[in-house]
């Protein structure tokens, strides 16, 4: 190992067979945090070549089950956001597109910070079930196109431990480390194919585009290299998406967005990831005609039936998707009113995040428990109008406390100016290659 870290921080490329080892042994525990640590402060200034990132992505990947999902009939295609502020997206898109034929088997994690993740959210069906054995996944995906299960403990494991070990030492920002850290858990489940939303601005790992489009091109790259066709949306996440952050808040809009009435700028978003979906998984040949389909999915309410069809075939109970009045609601609704008047030029998304995070939302540690009720409703957006007293958003919480922190950093999150403000677009690009 001292030879590998000496090697790469004189800027010299790491063999395949260097690389392999070096994961291997790490995630036997041969090799000790102190020098793992100094190989990626290494990595971090001196960089990766296209072949080392690809073999540290694969190394990843095949530390721990690499999971067959061969029985499944159909190209399987997997979407992966690089997260953001009420980013509920895979509660749409994945019934969409199942709805539209493509098979979704997909794993997703609980997620730490502002809101729960995938997970959480649809832990608010009571007796929602992501333990699922790998018979039951595969079953479920054969019969009706769609299941989600909870990550395995031991997907990855070589990344679980190198993450661990960035987070403490500063090197979790360097693009090569990211995208082999995403991309080989996207390969160890499975998928065929890969479609990655890749977020920018103020509420996303990636703030500025420029290295948005950077992370997006290493990914598909790798993605592309290892086999399975990888493409990479650019979109923007320069404030919250839709109206709602926190758990039950987000599912609800969800649901409202699988009946066409949410979310525009959520269900654009779902038909565009949706499209390229549907043309990885051989179900249309372009963008006009998969748009057609996934449209059809949510007009002749297959998308919302899909979904239904889905929470109850896991354990859950459906009835709240069609009463809504039957999810766990927050015992504490407050107004946050504007004290400034003028068009709503930024909302600072992180703040709103943090908002959520406040009010019981998030978890601060893995060990956090979440309130899956608590969370914001946001009611002014980037480019409309607010006058002194309008309701910029409301909270809901269960704790007048927490509520009255929660606001102060919400009103925080708002910048006005006295000029028309233009809302950035949704999506700022494609990348194939
Ligand atoms: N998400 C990951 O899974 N890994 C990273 O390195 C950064 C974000």
């Amino acid at each position: 190992m001292y030879d590998l870290i000496k090697k790469k921080r004189d800027g010299k490329e790491l063999t395949k067979e260097e690389i392999t080892c070096m994961i291997k042994e790490f995630t036997k525990g041969e090799i000790p945090d102190y020098q793992m640590s100094a190989m990626m402060m290494a990595i971090y200034f001196q960089g990766m070549e296209e072949k080392e990132t690809l073999a540290l992505t694969m190394a990843m990947a095949e530390s721990g089950d690499v999971l067959d999902l061969s029985e499944i009939s159909g190209i399987k295609v997997d979407k992966h956001s690089t997260g953001g502020v009420g980013d509920k997206t895979s509660l749409v898109l994945a019934p969409m597109v199942a709805a539209a034929g493509v098979p979704v088997a997909k794993m997703s994690g609980r997620g730490l910070g502002h809101t729960g993740g995938t997970i959480d959210k649809l832990e608010s069906f009571q007796g929602f079930n992501t333990d699922l054995s790998k018979e039951t996944f595969i079953k479920n995906v054969n019969e009706m196109k769609m299941a989600i299960m909870g990550q395995t403990k031991d997907l990855a494991p070589a990344d679980k431990k190198l993450y661990a070990l960035r987070d403490v030492t500063a090197t979790v920002d360097q693009m090569s480390l990211i995208a082999s850290s995403i991309m080989s858990k996207k390969l160890a489940a499975g998928a065929d194919a890969i479609v990655l939303d890749v977020k920018t601005g103020s509420g996303a790992f990636m703030k500025e585009e420029a290295d948005a489009e950077a992370l997006a091109r290493e990914m598909v790259r790798i993605g592309n290299n290892a086999g399975r066709k990888t493409v990479a949306l650019i979109s923007d996440m320069d404030q919250p998406l839709g109206f709602a952050v926190g758990n039950i808040l987000e599912v609800k809009e969800a649901i409202d967005t699988l009946q066409g009435k949410g979310s525009k700028e959520l269900l654009e978003l779902c038909y565009m990831l949706g499209s390229h979906m549907l043309i990885l998984g051989e179900k249309a040949s372009n963008l006009k005609e998969a748009r057609e389909q996934l449209v059809h999915t949510i007009k002749e309410g297959l998308a919302l039936k899909k979904f239904a069809q889905f929470v109850e075939a896991q354990g859950g109970n459906p009835e709240p998707i069609f009463h809504q009045e039957l999810f766990l609601e927050a015992s504490i609704v407050e107004e946050v009113q504007s004290i400034e008047e003028g068009y709503v030029e930024k909302i600072h998304c992180q703040e709103v995040g943090n908002c959520s995070l406040i009010l019981g939302g998030g978890r601060e540690t893995k060990d956090s428990e979440i309130d899956l009720s608590v969370g914001i409703l946001m009611k002014k957006k980037v480019g409309d109008y607010a006058k002194k007293g309008d309701v910029l958003a409301l909270l809901h919480g269960n704790s007048m406390e927490k509520m009255k922190a929660a606001k102060e950093k919400l009103l925080g999150a708002y910048t006005f100016s006295q000029s028309k403000v233009e809302r950035r677009p949704l999506f700022h690009k494609v990348i194939t290659e």
